[in-house]
């Protein structure tokens, strides 16, 4: 199969997308944050489809993604934080976790009793979305494990084989996955369950309360035995190539004869020692923004096969920076 690439400035192509969606295919969509691998949240058939084609486990739950808050009522019970956090950060890149209705597919939420909402900000998303009237149930469109998809070319490149359609939107603003916070339980604090770009300080300011974290990663083992806790896999976003994180301001150390290639964070200045490997940089002058919006396309590109080693500075765990290490230690966890 070769995938029809639909034009995202063409009005009458995403309509196409839209009622092919509403047909019960699955189409890759861009998002704000990155690519998605989208169909019919209600349509269970569709919906196996997303996993087949990804090669995700069952085990693993979709984010929906919904046109407003009327189409989240019908699928999961809301509450006052939720409805705070929709209307400070929606339509934007934040998933809220919430106790779901019986109409969800228990296929879409790997049998839990929660599911993961988000209402994206991407025109061209909110387009499909209002035209199919229809909850979309997206992960990432890249095969499970690997780099997640910040343009449609790399969703063609990874999936284009097993995939229909996919809508171009150009590079996708954000470049990292939404922010997930659980409020399913009212009687406990939110919880970040994934970094992303609404920060813990913005969710906290929003709620007016304090916003926990999950705890860092569950040891591999617990992995094999199920998730502890869904999308907590410590090995996730992985180049092939072995990469390595390494601490700011310090050169790696390349083995005799290793083709590496080394990740800094800003633009290096002319004079600074080129160290025994190729120099890449993710942003003109240390914008962890603009970090975020390059980082899964050079990891891809550095995937290609021309070297051996990848060595990534560790990014500041501040902002935005704290989705980059938790998506850069994840890309060098090994097992
Ligand atoms: O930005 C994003 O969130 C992108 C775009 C396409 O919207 N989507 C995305 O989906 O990153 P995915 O499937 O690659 O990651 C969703 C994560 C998974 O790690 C999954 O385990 C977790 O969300 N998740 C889904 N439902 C959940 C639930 N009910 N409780 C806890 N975690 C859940
Ligand atoms: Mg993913």
């Amino acid at each position: 199969m070769t995938s029809i690439l639909h034009n995202g400035a063409d009005p009458a192509q995403i309509a196409s997308a839209a009622a092919l969606l509403a047909a019960g295919e699955v189409v890759a969509v861009p998002t704000e944050t990155v690519y998605g691998l989208a169909a019919d949240a209600l349509n269970q058939t569709s919906v196996r489809r997303v996993f087949e084609i990804k090669g995700r486990p069952l085990i693993d739950p979709l984010i929906v993604h919904v046109a407003g808050w009327e189409m989240l009522e019908t699928l999961a019970h809301t509450n006052q934080r939720a409805k705070r956090l929709a209307e400070r950060f929606w339509p934007g890149p934040l998933t809220i976790i919430l106790r779901k209705k019986p109409i969800v597919p228990d296929l879409v939420t790997a049998n839990g009793p929660t599911v993961a909402i988000r209402m994206p900000g991407a025109p061209v998303m909110r387009t499909i979305l209002k035209a199919a009237q229809k909850p979309l149930a997206a992960p990432s469109a890249n095969p499970f494990g690997y780099i997640s998809p910040t343009t449609a070319a790399h969703v063609r490149d990874s999936l284009g084989d097993r995939l229909g359609h996919i809508v171009d939107g150009g590079p996708c603003a954000h470049g990292v996955e939404s922010t997930i916070v659980d409020l399913s339980d009212d009687a406990k604090p939110a919880r970040i369950l994934r970094h992303g770009p609404i920060t813990r300080e913005a969710l906290q300011t929003a709620l007016g309360e304090t916003v926990d974290l999950s705890p860092e990663k569950t040891a591999p083992s617990d992995e094999k035995a199920g998730l502890a806790a869904p999308g907590m896999l410590s090995r996730h976003y992985s180049p092939h190539t072995a990469c390595e994180l390494i601490e700011a301001g310090v050169a790696p150390v390349v083995p005799e004869g290793v083709r590496a290639a080394w990740v800094l964070l800003r633009r290096p200045k002319a004079a600074a020692k080129p160290a025994n490997a190729d120099i890449f940089f993710l942003s003109e002058n240390g914008s962890l923004e603009e970090a975020a919006r390059n980082v899964f396309a050079l990891l891809r590109a550095l995937d290609k096969g021309r070297y051996e080693r990848i060595f990534m500075e560790t990014p500041p765990a501040e902002g935005i920076g704290m989705a980059l290490r938790d998506r850069l230690r994840r890309a060098a966890a090994r097992g």
